[in-house]
């Protein structure tokens, strides 16, 4: 199954489309009612998607510079796109912007359903249906479980080109979003419980912070008060919607373990809680882990994060181990320096202090959640001009596999 974006300012159209692809196989598609010129200006209707359908009676120069820097950024998307008559300047346009196919407006319908196995083969042979979740929990107040979370998630999407959300469900403070970014969020997570009757992909787009090309924030209220009135139910819709959007999906659960983020731990894949060497920690951390046992979390799915590890603590590694029954999965050094300027500055620290110590332990966290380097923009390799029977030509641009 692909995610398909069909974009087009006329119902008809966008109407026919749809009904060709529900014809030729099972995808989740999206409809985007408008010009491909105002659908490239913003980045939401792009975000996490397979194959972009753009059809418009006409694409400027514009919209193909747009297109092509677009396809640039997001080398995951493929694009079609359809128009009447399309001219052979504008195949050559296409071509340049890395455009897979053009088909001429009415399609043919067995020509369609060609092009639309041939441009989603690389989306159904991946495996980025579902996004993998992620909670951080804290052992106590202070252990780091938001500056990890947070700055965990920058890290995945700009090294490893991961789609990342992360959702703040630590309602007291609702600090998460302010460590990575200085904007002034939207909404909050509230803001969308508030509205889940009416949640669907373009709200939930418009009520996340930004924070870089593949890195979205949910805040949380900062308001003790209206934790009340998350739920689990709300939390389930909202990871049923953003887990086939994004590639990971962290939630900074915080201390408190409830019904809305027991709903969370139970559809995470991995479980990181975070406490730091010490007895007061310890404890917690031990009272944590009989918690998780008790909800039949496995120790397969938990991930202990020691942080701010200070060699000569009087608790050490293999006290820890002997007392949880398990080891450490990752040791993050105590780095003051670097962690307190990208927090009071509200900047990752990948960004402010890539070579800290910090940063590179978060890096190897990455990169052991996400072995694989990843691929690379491919080339375009060749190009058929196609005319078969038709008056006008296809456009059929082959990407490398
Ligand atoms: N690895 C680290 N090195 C130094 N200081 C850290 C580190 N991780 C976190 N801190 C400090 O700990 C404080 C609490 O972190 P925070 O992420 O808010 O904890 P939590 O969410 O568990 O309450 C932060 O203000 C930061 O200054
Ligand atoms: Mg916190």
């Amino acid at each position: 199954m692909a995610k398909i974006a069909v974009v087009s300012a006329d119902e008809t159209h966008r109407q026919l489309i749809v009904g060709m692809i529900a014809q030729a196989a099972k995808h989740i598609v999206q409809q985007v009612q408008t010009t491909p010129a105002q659908a490239l200006s913003q980045s939401g209707p792009t975000q996490g998607v397979d194959l972009l359908i753009l059809e418009s009676r006409c694409f400027s120069a514009d919209d193909l510079n747009q297109l092509r820097r677009r396809l640039a950024d997001q080398h995951n998307m493929l694009c079609m796109l359809m128009t009447e008559n399309p001219s052979a300047d504008l195949l050559m346009r296409a071509m340049r912007a890395g455009v897979q196919c053009v088909l001429p407006w009415p399609p043919d319908a067995q020509e369609f359903r060609d092009e639309l196995q041939r441009c989603t083969s690389h989306a159904i042979g991946s495996s980025r249906d579902e996004g993998q979740v992620l909670s951080f929990v804290s052992c106590k107040g202070g252990s780091g479980t938001t500056f990890i979370a947070a700055n965990l998630g920058h890290v995945l999407a700009t090294k490893h080109d991961k789609r990342v959300l992360l959702v703040d469900l630590n309602q007291q403070y609702g600090d998460a979003a302010f460590l990575v970014s200085e904007q002034v969020p939207p909404a909050t997570l509230t803001d969308v419980c508030r509205q889940i009757e009416r949640l669907d992909l373009s709200l939930l787009e418009a009520c996340v912070t930004h924070v870089s090309p593949n890195f979205d924030v949910l805040p949380g209220a900062g308001d003790p008060v209206k934790a009340g009135e998350i739920k689990a139910a709300h939390l389930a819709r909202i990871l049923a919607l953003a887990r086939p959007q994004y590639d990971v999906v962290i939630f900074d659960v915080g201390q408190d373990i409830n019904p809305a983020s027991i709903q969370v731990l139970d559809h995470s894949d991995l479980i990181y809680p975070v406490l730091q060497l010490n007895l007061n920690h310890l404890r917690a951390g031990r009272r944590l882990l009989d918690i998780c046992q008790s909800l039949g979390y496995t120790a397969e799915r938990l991930r202990l994060i020691i942080n701010q590890f200070d060699k000569r603590a009087l608790v050490t590694l293999r006290m820890l181990e002997e007392n949880f029954g398990m080891p450490a999965s990752h040791v993050l050094p105590n780095d003051p320096v670097p962690v307190r300027d990208a927090i009071s500055q509200g900047v990752p620290v990948l960004q402010l202090a890539e070579s800290s110590q910090i940063a590179r332990a978060l890096a190897k966290v990455a990169s052991q959640l996400c072995p694989q380097v990843a691929p690379q923009s491919e080339g375009l390799l060749r190009k058929l001009w196609g005319q078969g029977n038709r008056a006008t030509p296809i456009l059929r641009l082959e990407r490398q596999t």
